[in-house]
């Protein structure tokens, strides 16, 4: 009887359920990373993260049995906490640096030893195929860091051995993940030694080249480097190929427009994951936290418009809902 009064809620609980459900196995997945589940964290500990983990560590002379305090280089310093949960958290030290590391002083040949490369791992492997590295591989082989430094220049100059997360997935704010984003080219453009590593040209100033926008250091805290950087690609979520200043976004309506190609770079994470969860295209309209001339419409007027048909709906059900109770009943046998 009450199905038939009411046969809405024999569909909305059950979809409230699966989606609470999905949501909670979403956060178990991201939870399963942290020093507690490795199965390496002990010996981590005790062959590395000893000394690398902290910023003033031990040395002990084993003949003499003397031991003294010494401080870690911050360059060499490795954070356990943003280690463990980063996307390869799960790694010994050892699987990515040699054995010949455990023993102190490091000897020279384990200095000179090549490293793993993403794709030796994550390409042409299913598991990732999300990600595309073949394509961001491709990309990035075009692009300016790859053609003008002859191999110095790799992969990991961008993305930190041990703390990297793909941002635009993990992380919740845009601003967070401009910031991160931006910190990556900054860390080594906006600082003469890391730029020293990889070329021998002088390091210019980057915030002065940046003064045609207006207010640079809002703007840039607001889109991302590679938003204006990099050839615009449809096939991966982040575009791969940095091409030399000339040919960077330099005209406002690429932004401020309807048809802003920040949908196309930025927000294409977030406009794909509400239209997958919420179902209307300029959802991200709503979620992100930068209005864009131009490109929104005002959040206001948006809001306002969302609230009256949300009234409105609010009205017609619980219109139906009394009609359905308060309908008077029909007596066909009289
Ligand atoms: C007793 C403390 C200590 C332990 C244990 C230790 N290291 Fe180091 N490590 C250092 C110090 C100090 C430096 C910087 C001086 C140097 O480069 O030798 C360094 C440098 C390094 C470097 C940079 C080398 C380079 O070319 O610049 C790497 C990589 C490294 N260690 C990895 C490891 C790994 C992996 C382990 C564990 C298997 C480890 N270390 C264990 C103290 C330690
Ligand atoms: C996924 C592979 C990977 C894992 C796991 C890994 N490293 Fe590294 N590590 C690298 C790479 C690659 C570099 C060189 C980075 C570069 O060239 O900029 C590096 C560099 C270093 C350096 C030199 C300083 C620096 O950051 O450039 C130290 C010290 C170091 N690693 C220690 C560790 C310790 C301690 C652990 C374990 C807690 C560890 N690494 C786990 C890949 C890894
Ligand atoms: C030595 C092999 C190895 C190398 C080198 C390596 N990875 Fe990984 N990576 C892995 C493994 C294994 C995992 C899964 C770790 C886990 O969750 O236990 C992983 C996880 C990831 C993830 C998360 C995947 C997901 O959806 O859970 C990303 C993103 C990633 N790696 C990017 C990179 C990038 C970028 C590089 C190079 C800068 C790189 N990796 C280098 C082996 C590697
Ligand atoms: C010039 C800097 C730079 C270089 C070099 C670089 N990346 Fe990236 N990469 C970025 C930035 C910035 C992002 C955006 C941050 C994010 O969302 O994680 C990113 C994102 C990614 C992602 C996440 C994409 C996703 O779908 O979530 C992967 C995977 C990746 N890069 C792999 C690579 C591989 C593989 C290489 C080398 C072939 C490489 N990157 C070289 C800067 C760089
Ligand atoms: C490890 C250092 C390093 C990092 C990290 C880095 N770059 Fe670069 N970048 C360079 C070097 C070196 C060159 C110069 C190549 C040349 O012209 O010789 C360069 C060149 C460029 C150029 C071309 C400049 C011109 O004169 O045409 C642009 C644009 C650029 N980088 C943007 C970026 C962006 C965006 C990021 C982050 C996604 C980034 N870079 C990360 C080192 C770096
Ligand atoms: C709104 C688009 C935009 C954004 C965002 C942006 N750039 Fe630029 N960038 C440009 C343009 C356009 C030029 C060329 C300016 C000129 O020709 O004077 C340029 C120039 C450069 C150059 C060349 C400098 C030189 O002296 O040759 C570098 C390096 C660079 N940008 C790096 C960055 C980094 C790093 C970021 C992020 C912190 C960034 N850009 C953000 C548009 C942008
Ligand atoms: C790469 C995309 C991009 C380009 C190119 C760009 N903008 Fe913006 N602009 C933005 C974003 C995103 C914001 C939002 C900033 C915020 O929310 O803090 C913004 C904000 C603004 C604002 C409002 C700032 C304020 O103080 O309220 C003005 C004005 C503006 N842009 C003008 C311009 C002009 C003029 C140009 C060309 C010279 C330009 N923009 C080029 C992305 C862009």
């Amino acid at each position: 009887m009450i199905f038939r009064k009411f046969p809405l809620f024999v569909f909305i609980l059950p979809l409230l359920a699966t989606l609470n459900a999905a949501g909670q196995e979403q956060d178990t997945l991201k939870a399963v990373r942290g020093a507690e589940h490795s199965l390496y964290a002990d010996a981590n500990e005790q062959n590395c993260l000893r000394c690398h983990g902290k910023l003033v560590y031990s040395i002990a002379d084993t003949v003499t049995g003397q031991s003294r305090k010494e401080l870690m280089a911050e360059h060499n310093f490795v954070s356990p906490d943003a280690y463990y949960n980063s996307v390869h958290w799960s790694f010994s030290c050892l699987d990515c640096h040699s054995e010949g590391f455990r023993k102190f002083p490091h000897a020279i040949e384990t200095r000179f030893e090549t490293g793993w490369s993403c794709l030796d791992c994550h390409g042409y492997d299913p598991t990732y195929a999300k990600y595309k590295f073949e394509e961001i591989d491709a990309e990035y082989q075009k692009s300016i860091h790859y053609t003008a430094t002859e191999g110095a220049f790799t992969c990991w100059q961008c993305h930190d051995a041990h703390y990297y997360r793909p941002l635009a997935r993990e992380t919740g704010s845009q601003r967070d993940n401009i910031f991160k984003s931006n910190e990556m080219c900054l860390h080594c453009h906006g600082n003469p030694d890391i730029m020293g590593l990889v070329t021998e040209k002088e390091l210019t100033m980057v915030l002065p080249r940046h003064e045609w926008l207006p207010d640079p250091d809002r703007h840039l805290a607001a889109v991302r480097c590679i938003d204006c950087h990099t050839r615009m690609s449809d096939s991966v979520l982040v575009a791969h190929e940095v091409m030399s200043a000339d040919s960077a976004v330099n005209s406002c309506v690429d932004c401020h427009s309807q048809n802003s190609i920040l949908m196309g770079t930025l927000y294409k994470y977030s406009a794909k994951e509400s239209r997958d969860q919420e179902g209307f295209i300029n959802g991200v309209i709503f979620s992100n936290d930068s209005y864009v001339i131009g490109a929104n419409r005002s959040k206001f007027i948006s809001l306002t418009g969302m609230l009256v048909i949300l009234l409105v709906l609010v009205f017609a059900g619980a219109h139906t809902i009394f009609r359905i109770i308060i309908r008077p009943v029909k007596k066909y046998y009289e």
